[in-house]
């Protein structure tokens, strides 16, 4: 016998349905119902549709029933882009960009990113297991059934599988559901100081093939960034990717104008990530070969640097989708509020359009728009209960967490305390 759950009496059943990223005006249609609800079998959504005919087809007792009134019920949010594990913290660093020193100015001092590969390479694997577990629950509470984490802060082979390793565990235990991305590429470790091509190649014989055979990723990504990894090497990196199946993404166009738009859109990459700085070019071959731009406005904001162009993008044609960036440099917060209220105070991106930026783009940018991203037949069952009635609260209640219910493949998996 199937465990069965109705959702009945929302307020506003926001479906995202699509199984592909949406881009242009596409974006603004998030396929709401009135009155919505769903009907699951074993955690799979089997019917969507307004309360009264859903209750008219069952004939069986439900296991669950989630009463949804006065709630607007959305799929769960996917964060397409953090670096949430990681041990150690950098708060001094961030006391220092206060005080007017750059990101870069600090990585060029040997900080940054290296400072967090000490304390990662350090830690034990279940010392980085018991972290992310806690990190995974606070992003939960956000709404977040599904988070994309990338590794980089191992930046030798022992450190590196010893980070994907333990999401890969952390997927097995934890309710929110990990996607894994290897980016070994993220800095040039200390050992390779001045000889960023060497690490390159270190990387491309002694790491990616065991990445792939092993299975540990879906995804490779790159730094692109002046300083760190040029076109070139992130272009030899990640086309070796490809041919051992790893799909490519790409940080491009974060601090400077570097060609990484481009770069993504010349090797067919799945998603270009950043982009506050791309240039016109880059996103109108972004937007021809249909490379996801994954922004990231709360690192724009921890940076104070100027917002990626999404009104551009979305209007040129590109599928934009959102995330936190959360990592413990550029911007150490999971915050899922604040990312939506950048979006649409500093984005010009309108609430429908956030809301397919976080669910189906998002999901599509992890590769998974088939099976969520959406609230629709044959998807997973992950959705989100508001303590509001409607999508348009998310940007209003500025900085706020609305979600007060998640559920993950048919199970209540957090409720907020009433507040
Ligand atoms: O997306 N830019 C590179 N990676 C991160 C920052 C990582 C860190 O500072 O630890 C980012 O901004
Ligand atoms: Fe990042």
């Amino acid at each position: 016998m199937a465990k069965t759950l109705l959702l009945k009496n929302a307020a506003e059943l926001v479906t995202c349905r699509g199984h592909a990223p949406k881009c242009g005006p596409a974006m603004q249609d998030i396929g709401i119902i009135e009155d919505g609800a769903l009907w699951l079998e074993d955690g799979i959504i089997r019917k969507v549709g307004a309360t009264a005919e859903i209750l008219a087809g069952i004939s069986a007792t439900p296991d669950t029933v989630i009463d949804a009134t006065g709630r607007c019920v959305l799929p769960g949010f996917v964060d397409p882009h953090t670096h949430f594990l990681f041990a150690g913290h950098r708060a001094e660093e961030f006391s220092w960009r206060l005080r007017g020193d750059t990101y870069m100015d600090i990585m060029e001092r040997g900080g940054g990113i290296i400072n967090s590969v000490r304390a990662t390479r350090q830690a034990s694997a279940d010392e980085l297991l018991a972290i992310g577990q806690r990190r995974l629950d606070s992003m939960l509470s956000f709404g977040v059934t599904t988070v994309e984490g990338k590794s980089g802060y191992g930046l030798d082979a022992v450190s590196e599988l010893k980070q994907l390793t333990v999401m890969a565990e952390l997927d097995r235990q934890h309710p929110v559901e990990v996607v894994r991305t290897f980016m070994g590429a993220h800095a040039v470790p200390a050992e390779y100081k001045g000889r960023t091509d060497e690490f390159v190649d270190y990387l491309l014989q002694d790491v990616l093939p065991l990445v792939a055979e092993q299975r540990l990723a879906d995804f490779c990504d790159v730094f692109c960034e002046k300083g760190v990894f040029s076109v070139e090497q992130s272009r030899r990196l990640l086309t070796a990717a490809q041919s051992l199946g790893l799909q490519a993404k790409v940080h491009a166009d974060e601090i400077v104008t570097l060609g990484g738009a481009e770069l993504a859109a010349e090797i067919g990459a799945l998603s270009a990530e950043h982009l506050l700085h791309a240039s016109d070019a880059g996103i109108r071959r972004m937007a021809e070969t249909g490379v996801i731009a994954v922004l990231l406005p709360a690192t724009a904001f921890c940076l104070r640097e100027p917002y990626a162009r999404a009104r551009f993008m979305i209007d040129s044609g590109v599928p934009v989708a959102l995330a936190t960036d959360f990592n413990p440099g550029s911007c150490f917060s999971e915050s899922i509020p604040l990312v939506i209220a950048l979006a649409a105070l500093y984005m010009q991106m309108t609430p429908a359009e956030i809301v397919t930026a976080l669910t189906i783009n998002a999901a599509a940018a992890v590769g998974r728009a088939d099976r969520i991203g959406s609230l629709e037949t044959g998807k997973q069952g992950d959705f989100v209960l508001l303590d509001h009635p409607s999508h348009l609260y998310l940007p209003y209640h500025a900085g706020v967490n609305c979600v007060a219910t998640v559920v993950k493949r048919g199970e209540i998996v957090y409720e907020r305390p009433m507040r």
